[in-house]
């Protein structure tokens, strides 16, 4: 079993918990993630530091795939799905859990809005943000026609209430704005914290819903 881009390895280590059938490996770019994944999980899982577009696997010697918010990170679409195609055995399953973006949130918006100001900056030429394709079911079911059948899809949601400084401290972690200057890292907080103030609750905090979609679905034979 794969978790592919396994990061600090939370995931398999829920994995080791549950389930003693299969050899779990995790693979990952990050050597600081597998550092991590190393200390947490031990001899429990074999960690492998690779590209999800070039897998050092064999063909079909996995059972099941499994990757949790990273594919929608990934540049290369096709090779990444192609690559999971080759080293699942015929029938084996590939399950991914991909951001799927929503306009409707207006906490979203306006870090979306303020953020393209601060990432003009040289900081951030030539970054790209993975395949586009990975943020609908629609371009997922493309990209899985050429090697998989039965795709199944589920939206998940995962609804919050937080303050303003909670909603920074989550996007700002998850947008690496640590890339920016500290001038403008500032001015981007300040600039965040402010168009939020109006949209707080008498509690001080706002609604904030996040959107995932889980998807499944099998090499074909
Ligand atoms: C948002 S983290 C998710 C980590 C983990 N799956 C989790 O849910 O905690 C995305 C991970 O994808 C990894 N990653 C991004 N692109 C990759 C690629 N092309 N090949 C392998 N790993 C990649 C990053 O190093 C990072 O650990």
């Amino acid at each position: 079993m794969l978790d592919l881009a396994c990061g600090g390895g939370h995931l398999l280590g829920l994995l080791a918990d549950s389930n003693r059938r299969h050899t779990l490996i995790g693979i990952d770019l990050s050597h600081g993630e597998l550092a991590v994944a190393r200390a947490r999980l031990g001899a429990r899982a074999s960690l492998l530091r690779g590209k999800a577009q070039a897998l050092a696997l064999p063909a079909e010697s996995v059972d099941v795939v499994a990757s949790h918010l990273a594919l929608m990170l990934m540049d290369d679409a096709e090779a990444v799905i192609a690559e999971l195609r080759r080293v699942l055995r015929p029938g084996g399953m590939l399950a991914g859990v991909v951001g799927a973006r929503s306009w409707a949130s207006p906490v979203l918006d306006a870090f979306v809005r303020l953020y393209p100001a601060a990432s003009q900056r040289a900081e951030f030429a030539g970054m790209r943000f993975g395949d586009r394709r990975f943020r609908s079911e629609n371009g997922i079911a493309e990209l899985l026609a050429p090697g998989f059948d039965s795709s199944q899809f589920e939206a998940l949601t995962l609804a919050h209430e937080r303050t303003p400084t909670q909603l920074w401290n989550w996007f700002s972690d998850m947008y690496d704005t640590d890339l920016l200057t500290p001038a403008a890292l500032s001015d981007l907080r300040h600039d965040y914290l402010e168009a939020l103030q109006p949209m707080c609750g008498p509690t001080g905090t706002l609604h904030y819903d996040e959107h995932y979609r889980l998807f499944s679905a099998r090499a074909r034979a």
